[in-house]
């Protein structure tokens, strides 16, 4: 069974890819290469035994993409990746967002729409709640209005699906609200690739401690928490990478209950910044090198999941700890730097 998996090669994508594999599904992966390397096939292949087919095409260009499905009328379901995700460049490039989150999804809604059965996953994310009233955070939380225009792409995305969906019983989507994903696979083959200097925790962390970077800058230690700083709930990639296999397979056997779905996809753990430091000290057996400054603007206090909706429907739950993902990303990041 042949699925296309958008944005393949990027940081969650690739390790998705090596779970489809070894579901023993075909995959063709399409990916720009913006944010990834095509490396990352070879990373890919290594830990699966198979080579996906591979198609370097941006989706931006609508013509590309019919031309694609009609070469693959055998795809039987799409996994979208494909997006820009750098919440502060959203802030800076509003139009570069909305133009690549939203009309590639269009694109290939538009597609799928045309065939008998299809069976879409999208990803989003739990910055679709904002600063959530209650924590842990359900499904039913609230949609607050998006603090970016990263986070914003993510909620009208999740609008353009239901809606069509809602006119398309022949299609079936389920939309992950990923929370914090960290860690890398643990053959060190595949891992996150930040280019540029990391706007994410846990890379900055690893860079930090290999030397790549001076120091962590810690934004803010006054927030109502145990020990001042935010809450967030890391989730290991390769646990994130399963949730959507289960979620695929469960559109496959038409075990759905409607046509529109939404899974968080988390631990239902929150940490704040300085356990997970003191996670990785722990675990790298060496002191990082840290500071506190303020807040970093748009940052929420605390975010973590209900995780019992996928854990009961999807039958799927994290099975890593703060520790074993971080330790993951500790071998990713000596195995970066010994290669370079
Ligand atoms: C986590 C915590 C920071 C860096 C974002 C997006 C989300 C998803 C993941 C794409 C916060 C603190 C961070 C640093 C720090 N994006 N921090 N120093 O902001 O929770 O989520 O990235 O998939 O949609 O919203 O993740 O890793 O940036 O921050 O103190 O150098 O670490 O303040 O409390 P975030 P993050």
């Amino acid at each position: 069974m042949k699925i296309l998996v958008t944005g393949g090669l990027g940081f969650i994508g690739s390790h998705t890819v090596v779970e489809l594999q070894n579901e023993g599904f075909e995959v063709i992966i399409i990916d720009n290469c913006s944010n990834s390397s095509v490396k990352v096939l070879d990373g890919i292949t290594k830990v699966s035994g198979n080579k996906p087919a591979f198609e370097q095409f941006d989706l931006r260009e609508k013509n590309k993409v019919q031309d694609f499905f009609k070469r693959h009328d055998d795809i039987e379901g799409v996994i979208h990746f494909a997006a820009s995700k750098a919440v502060g460049e959203s802030v800076e490039k509003p139009l570069l967002y909305y133009e690549n989150n939203i009309s590639t999804l269009v694109y290939i809604l538009q597609q799928l729409k045309e065939k008998s059965s299809s069976n879409f996953i999208f990803s989003s994310s739990c910055t679709v709640y904002g600063q959530a009233d209650e924590l842990p955070i359900t499904e039913n939380a609230p949609v607050k209005v998006a603090e970016s225009p990263y986070g914003n792409t993510k909620q009208i995305g999740e609008e353009i699906i239901k809606d069509t969906c809602k006119v398309t019983p022949n299609l079936k989507a389920i939309s992950l609200r990923y929370f914090n994903p960290i860690g890398a696979h643990p053959t060190a083959e595949i891992g996150e690739l930040p280019i540029g200097v990391p706007q994410n925790l846990v890379p900055f962390i690893t860079q930090t401690a290999i030397g790549l970077r001076e120091e962590l800058s810690v934004f803010g230690d006054d927030y109502p928490t145990s020990d001042g700083t935010c809450i967030r709930d890391y989730i290991h990639v390769v646990d994130l990478a399963k949730a959507h296999v289960v979620a695929l397979q469960r559109l496959l056997q038409h075990k759905n209950t409607s046509n529109y779905e939404v899974f968080n996809v988390g631990t239902g753990k929150g940490s704040t910044v300085l356990e997970v430091i003191r996670s990785f000290e722990k675990v790298s057996k060496q002191k990082l090198n840290y500071k506190i400054v303020g807040r970093r603007e748009g940052d929420v206090i605390a975010a973590y999941a209900d995780t019992t909706k996928a854990n009961k429907e999807l039958g799927w739950k994290a099975l890593s700890s703060l520790d074993d993902s971080l330790s993951s990303a500790w071998e990713w990041e000596q195995k970066v730097s010994r290669q370079k």
